[in-house]
């Protein structure tokens, strides 16, 4: 990509402003000072340095965020707080603005938790993604960390195993429950059906008191992740979880 055009990428300036810069001599590109606005360099590995700042480009960026209770997962809503408010919020404060070039308002959630669920988010700009990872055909599992009012007993954890009605054409596939404490465990389900883990555990005349999202496929939610906070995911995440979608 030629530089001048990359500098725009990169919000750093407009076409004429980044002819500008590298003129006088503003800009490094991998320690190395490019004046002429037609040089091309690799937009996947160049590290621009401007004023003392550091820029890489990304045509997809993936973070996760460990989500507190208190925020939706909508892209937009006047009474409460998004997942989008406070990631942008976090993103600023990690990279200032735009960093990778890709304005906080073009990311969105890839899936859901209700207001009052905590745990793995994963934001992302990169559509076939997000529309892989949700689509119910593909059956990526997702585990949930569950606290329930009541006692979780053999038999109802048996039912939550073999699939239950709730109020679907047709009962929950199979999920797979592992037992903590007498009222904690947690459950993997394939599906991804409207507030699906709550619903469940209704139809087992449990409510669910308390739900955190673990993992979704091969993506872990980081333990070391304060809630509230984000993180890019690793190459290592990405292309695993690329690997079980495509
Ligand atoms: N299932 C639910 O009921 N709520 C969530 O937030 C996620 C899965």
């Amino acid at each position: 990509m030629r530089i001048d055009r990359l500098l725009c990428e990169l919000n750093i300036g407009s076409r004429t402003e980044a002819k500008r810069l590298l003129k006088s001599g503003q800009i490094l590109v991998n320690g190395v000072r490019i004046t002429k606005p037609e040089e091309r360099v690799d937009e996947n590995t160049a590290v621009i340095l401007f004023k003392g700042k550091e820029y890489r480009y990304r045509r997809f960026v993936y973070f996760m965020m460990n989500k507190p209770a208190g925020f939706i997962s909508a892209t937009r809503d006047d009474s409460c707080k998004t997942v989008l408010d406070l990631f942008a919020q976090q993103y600023a404060l990690l990279y200032g603005n735009g960093l990778f070039g890709i304005p906080a308002g073009e990311i969105f959630p890839a899936g859901r938790l209700d207001k009052d669920s905590t745990g793995l988010l994963l934001l992302t700009n990169d559509g076939a993604l997000a529309h892989a990872l949700l689509s119910p055909k593909k059956h990526i599992p997702k585990t949930y960390y569950v606290e329930t009012d009541l006692s979780l007993s053999g038999e109802k954890l048996l039912r939550l195993e073999n699939g239950v009605d709730i109020g679907e054409e047709r009962p929950t596939q199979k999920a797979r429950i592992e037992r903590i404490t007498g009222q904690s465990c947690t459950i993997t389900i394939t599906e991804g059906k409207f507030h699906q883990v709550k619903r469940m555990f209704q139809a087992v005349e449990l409510k669910v008191t308390y739900l955190k999202r673990l993992s979704i496929g091969s993506l872990r939610l980081d333990p070391g992740l304060a809630e509230g906070g984000i993180r890019e995911l690793t190459k290592e995440e990405v292309s695993q979880l690329c690997q079980k979608l495509y």
